[in-house]
């Protein structure tokens, strides 16, 4: 589903070049929950970036849902990531301004979709996060955890291949961050793949395995 081959990034700054990702492969096979863990400055938002085709590796071969994606064009990619990619972020990122249901509709209206069909998608997404009495209520009308499912039926509504979690529950109380961990991982018992990132040891037990990131190099769990 995934698949990095020796991808090294590197950010020249001009007087400095910082080696942020060296030599990194990374798989994952369809149906996966993988986390990657690590400390700060270890090139986790770098890797992130990349898994979610935000931007390009300096060199190496990024595959993702069959596609060569590492030497795409930024238009290419937002293709890419409207119709093969899920975002759930540290801080919801919802627009105050519009409904729970407009929220998750919105990535839906760049695809093209009709009115009815987005609606239903969208409703759909809501009621899976168990949010179908809420769908009329604007972000700041919902708690943290509620808003955080919300954003997660938003990355649902599209049906993408990948759900991508960047500190999902970073933001959240412990038992909103629980229920928030629970639905990644029955919406991954239906069949999601998802990649989650953290530096949290007890979130990234949640996920079926753990691969460890420092000083840019990537280790499986357990194999250092
Ligand atoms: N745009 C950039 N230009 C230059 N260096 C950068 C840039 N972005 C990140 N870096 C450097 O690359 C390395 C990895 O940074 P990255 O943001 O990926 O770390 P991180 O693991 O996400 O850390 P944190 O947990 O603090 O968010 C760091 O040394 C950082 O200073
Ligand atoms: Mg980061």
């Amino acid at each position: 589903m995934l698949n990095m081959e020796s991808i090294h990034k590197v950010y020249d700054t001009g007087k400095v070049q910082v080696h942020a990702l060296t030599d990194v492969c990374f798989h994952v096979a369809e149906g996966e929950f993988v986390a990657i863990i690590g400390p700060s400055g270890s090139g986790k938002s770098t890797l992130m970036n990349l898994i979610g085709c935000l931007d390009t590796p300096t060199s190496g071969i990024y595959h993702l849902d069959g596609q060569d994606v590492s030497t795409m064009t930024d238009s290419q990619l937002a293709v890419v990531r409207n119709f093969k990619i899920g975002f759930v972020f540290q801080s919801f990122h919802l627009l105050p301004k519009l409904s729970a249901l407009e929220n998750v509709e919105l990535p839906l209206v760049y695809r093209g979709l009709g009115r009815e069909e987005r609606k239903r998608r969208a409703v759909e997404a809501l009621t899976q996060v168990g949010l179908g009495d809420r769908v009329r209520h604007k972000p700041v009308e919902l708690s943290g955890g509620q808003q955080q499912r919300a954003a997660i039926a938003r990355a649902l509504a599209g049906d993408p291949p990948l759900l991508l979690a960047d500190e999902p529950t970073g933001n959240l109380d412990s038992a909103s961050g629980k229920e928030v961990l629970r639905i990644l991982q029955d919406l991954n018992d239906k069949g999601r793949t998802i990649v989650l990132i953290t530096h949290d040891q007890s979130v990234a037990d949640r996920a079926g395995r753990v691969v460890r990131i420092e000083d840019g190099r990537m280790y499986e769990e357990g194999s250092r």
